[in-house]
C-alpha cells in the first residue's frame, strides 16, 4: 500500500547512480575509477538506507542501453557487478534479500547462476530487499511482462479482460517490489533515462546536482527529508479519504 499522508518514510526508494565520469574526471581520473567510487557508494547507501527503516531500495547499476560504452568501460562495470556477487554470497547473515532486475540470459552462465542463485537463497528474507537492475530498461520491462501476457492468453485459460494493473504488475521484472514512492537522481540531470517506468508513475522525484560518488549518508537523509513533506495524492483531492 502506498503512503499518502506526508511524514511518513518511503517504503521503496530507486536510486539513478549518475556522475561517475564526471567525478573521475574532475579528478584527473579515468571513468571507471569514478564508477569504482560509485560501487563503495552504492554499498553505504544500501546501508544506510537498511539503519534508516527503508524496506526496499532499488539501484540502477547498467541499462539495456549501456553496452553502448567503449569495451573497456562495460568491462570494468562487468567486473564490479562480478566482485558485487561474490561478496553478496555473505549477505545472508545481514537477512537482506537480493533482487535481480533485468534480462540475465545474457550475461555469462556463471554469472546468471550466481544471481539466480542468490535471489532463492535470500527469498525467506522480508525486512530488507536490495534490488539491482542490470541489463535493464523500463521499456523492455513492460515489453517482456506483455509478451507473457500475451502468451498466457495464448495457452492457458485466460481472456484479456483479465489482464488488470495488478495482474499486469505481477508479470513485470518488479513483482516481488511495491510500486516506487521516492526516486533519487543525483549528477545534475532531470530525467528517468528508461528506468522503472510503470513502477515510478506515482513516485516523488528528487533530483540533486551531487555526483553519485559524492551521494552519501547526508544526501540520503535529505532527499528523505524531501519526501517526508510531500503530499502524495495519487491523482485524488487534498484532504480526501481514499
Ligand atoms: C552512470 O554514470 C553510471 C553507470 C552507467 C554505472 C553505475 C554503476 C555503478 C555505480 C557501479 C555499480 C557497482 C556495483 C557493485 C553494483 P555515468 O558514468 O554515465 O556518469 P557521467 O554522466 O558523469 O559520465
Amino acid at each position: 500500500m502506498n503512503n499518502t499522508e506526508s511524514g511518513g518514510l518511503p517504503s521503496h526508494i530507486a536510486f539513478i547512480m549518475d556522475g561517475n565520469g564526471r567525478w573521475a574526471k574532475k579528478r584527473g581520473l579515468p571513468r571507471n575509477a569514478g564508477h569504482k567510487k560509485g560501487g563503495d557508494t552504492f554499498r553505504e547507501i544500501a546501508r544506510h538506507a537498511k539503519d534508516c527503516g527503508i524496506k526496499y531500495v532499488t539501484f540502477f547499476a547498467f541499462s539495456t542501453e549501456n553496452w553502448k560504452r567503449p569495451k573497456e568501460e562495460v568491462d570494468a562495470l562487468m567486473k564490479l557487478f562480478s566482485e558485487y556477487l561474490d561478496e553478496a554470497e555473505n549477505y545472508a547473515k545481514d537477512k537482506t534479500r537480493l533482487i535481480f532486475l533485468g534480462d540475465k540470459s545474457i550475461f555469462p552462465r556463471e554469472m546468471s547462476a550466481k544471481m539466480v542463485d542468490l535471489e532463492k537463497k535470500s527469498k525467506q528474507f522480508s525486512d530488507f530487499t536490495l534490488s539491482l537492475a542490470v541489463n535493464y530498461g523500463g521499456k523492455d520491462d513492460i515489453l517482456q511482462a506483455a509478451r507473457r501476457a500475451a502468451n498466457l492468453c495464448r495457452d492457458r485459460d485466460l481472456t484479456p479482460q483479465d489482464i488488470d494493473e495488478r495482474f499486469f504488475s505481477g508479470l513485470l521484472y518488479t513483482s516481488a517490489l511495491p510500486d516506487v514512492d521516492l526516486l533519487i537522481r543525483p549528477g545534475g540531470e532531470r530525467r528517468l533515462s528508461n528506468f522503472l517506468l510503470w513502477q515510478c508513475a506515482y513516485a516523488e522525484l528528487y533530483f540533486s546536482d551531487i555526483l553519485w560518488p559524492d551521494f552519501g549518508k547526508k544526501g540520503l537523509e535529505t532527499a528523505i527529508e524531501y519526501y517526508k513533506g510531500r503530499n502524495r495524492r495519487f491523482g485524488n483531492v487534498q484532504g480526501a479519504a481514499i
